[in-house]
């Protein structure tokens, strides 16, 4: 996003079905607060039964949600902001540490120092973490911005098995698709990730969800929070499509940036639980409020917590000084000297009047990855190579597939490895390698990186198919 202009505060609508607030949490946030900024204790204020809960983490967790921030590398050295961070939050994003840019800075040379920061950070205090993002038109590098076609396709797979091995299972949802949708008409954004043909959210998805099964996986975005916009129907017309064919995908996030051009709507709960119905968790991503309403603060809470797929809040940013918006626009819950607002007591309110009995948040259905069957590698010869097959996710039409190419006592520079489908297949999109197709033959060479095998070593290529699964036998050739 970025481009939204900043309202004059003051000019939230007004709101319908506030829950009443409960004044004692006021007191006990007060004196807990005090407390925790001393001791800097984790997760103070857990609710006793019955009890208040005195942080929004621990209030959050009353009814099996949790309330999150954006936490940025630039400000882990200010004491205030990590006090407040570490005390009032259960759920951590990066602002911009895990993005294209940040992690990928030079093609196929991967860099998680600042990801690793704010994810160690949020790990030693106890926090879960969101990732974001993996495949977005926006703070792309360089080199990836250059690019277009098949090349592009096969970089944003390469990224996202980069990016999602190094978190394996240490991920609580991905942003997996960030803002992929038109603002005007319900369409997709015109983007060199669109250009490389529609299917690309979906091979985005799948890759995801090979790379790790354990995150939740999310497509988020801005400006579908109003349930009669064209780009709110238009993502919930692909989450219903991607839901009916099997296309991997657990969550929705709404980033929920609200100003006087795209505010706040009542019919926001209908948006909640209308992409629930869908069969997918709902996550409110990125909240930010220009002019800070406590109402519109307290209602936004109010929809997320009468949906029971409704999982989480995050705001996007601790002060009002740290958000991308500028202190001036008042959007976050603490002000710039980290005073509690207005806004913070009606969402903690909100918050410890939720139902303590949530319908608990079903795990994403995972498609057991089948155990590969052992294939016994050729031994190459002087200068030869050798290739596998290995299956390592499918799910209802469609498979994936990792290939080994391995050099034998002598290296290799340049490789061909060619298949013969058994069944009808047919590759849908091939990473770290370039095919031809002839029929039911697949011929695959190296890409420009990955040519040189040193002797005994391995390299391997990927690719998603239609089809049936399956583990033809392959063959290598070295010129
Ligand atoms: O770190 C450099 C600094 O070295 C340099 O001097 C300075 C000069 O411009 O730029 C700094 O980088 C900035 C970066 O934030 C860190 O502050 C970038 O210019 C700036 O573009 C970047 O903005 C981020 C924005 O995404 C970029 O699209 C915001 O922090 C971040 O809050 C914002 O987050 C996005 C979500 O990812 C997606 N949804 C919308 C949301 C708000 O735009």
């Amino acid at each position: 996003m970025g481009t939204n202009a900043i309202p004059p505060p003051g000019t939230r609508r007004p709101l319908g079905g506030l829950r009443r607030a409960l004044v004692a949490g006021a007191l006990g946030t007060l004196v807990l607060g005090t407390l925790t900024a001393v001791t800097g204790q984790v997760s103070a204020g857990a609710a006793s039964a019955g009890a208040a809960a005195s942080t929004l983490g621990a209030a959050a967790q009353q009814s099996g949600r949790y309330f999150g921030t954006a936490i940025s590398t630039s400000r882990l050295g200010d004491s205030q902001y990590t006090t407040i961070a570490n005390r009032e939050f259960d759920m951590i994003t990066a602002e911009n540490e895990m993005k294209i840019d940040a992690t990928e800075p030079n093609q196929n040379q991967f860099n998680f120092s600042g990801g690793d920061r704010v994810y160690n950070w949020a790990v030693q205090n106890g926090k879960r973490v969101r990732g974001h993002t993996l495949a977005w038109h926006n703070q792309q590098p360089n080199w990836m911005r250059s690019m277009e076609g098949n090349p592009l396709r096969q970089a944003m797979i390469n990224h996202i098995n980069g990016v999602m091995n190094h978190y394996k299972g240490k991920i609580y949802a991905w942003d997996v698709v960030n803002e992929a949708f038109d603002d005007g008409n319900g369409g997709r954004r015109n983007s060199n990730l669109q250009r490389t043909g529609n299917d690309w959210i979906e091979v985005a998805f799948r890759t995801a969800r090979a790379a790790d099964p354990a995150a939740k996986l999310c497509y988020n975005d801005y400006n579908i929070d109003n349930w009669s916009w064209a780009k709110t129907q238009g993502v919930y017309n692909m989450v219903r499509d991607f839901k009916q064919r099997g296309v991997p995908i657990d969550c929705v996030g709404l980033q929920s940036h609200f100003n006087s051009q795209s505010a706040y709507n009542s019919n926001y709960r209908t948006t909640i639980s209308s992409f629930a119905a869908l069969g997918v968790d709902v996550q409110i991503t990125e909240l930010d409020i220009q002019g800070g309403s406590a109402q519109t603060y307290a209602a936004v809470t109010n929809d997320c917590l009468a949906v029971p797929r409704c999982t989480g809040i995050t705001v996007w940013g601790v002060r009002d000084s740290d958000s991308w918006l500028g202190a001036n626009t008042s959007p976050l819950l603490f002000d710039t000297s980290g005073n509690k607002k207005p806004a913070y007591t009606s969402v903690l309110n909100a918050l410890n009047a939720a139902d303590p009995n949530p319908t608990p948040t079903p795990t994403p259905t995972v498609t057991p990855t089948p155990t590969p069957t052992p294939t016994i590698t050729p031994t190459p010869g002087p200068g030869a190579c050798a290739a596998t097959v290995t299956t390592t996710n499918s799910w209802p039409g469609g498979f994936q597939s990792t290939v080994t190419v391995s050099a034998g006592s002598a290296p290799v520079n340049g490789w061909t490895v060619r298949w013969t489908w058994p069944g009808g297949q047919s590759i849908s999109s091939l990473w770290s390698g370039q095919h031809t197709v002839s029929g039911s033959s697949v011929s695959v060479r190296n890409a420009a990186y990955n040519g040189s095998i040193a002797a005994g070593q391995s390299t391997t290529f990927g690719f998603t198919a239609n089809g049936t699964a399956a583990t033809p036998t392959a063959t290598c050739t070295s010129p």
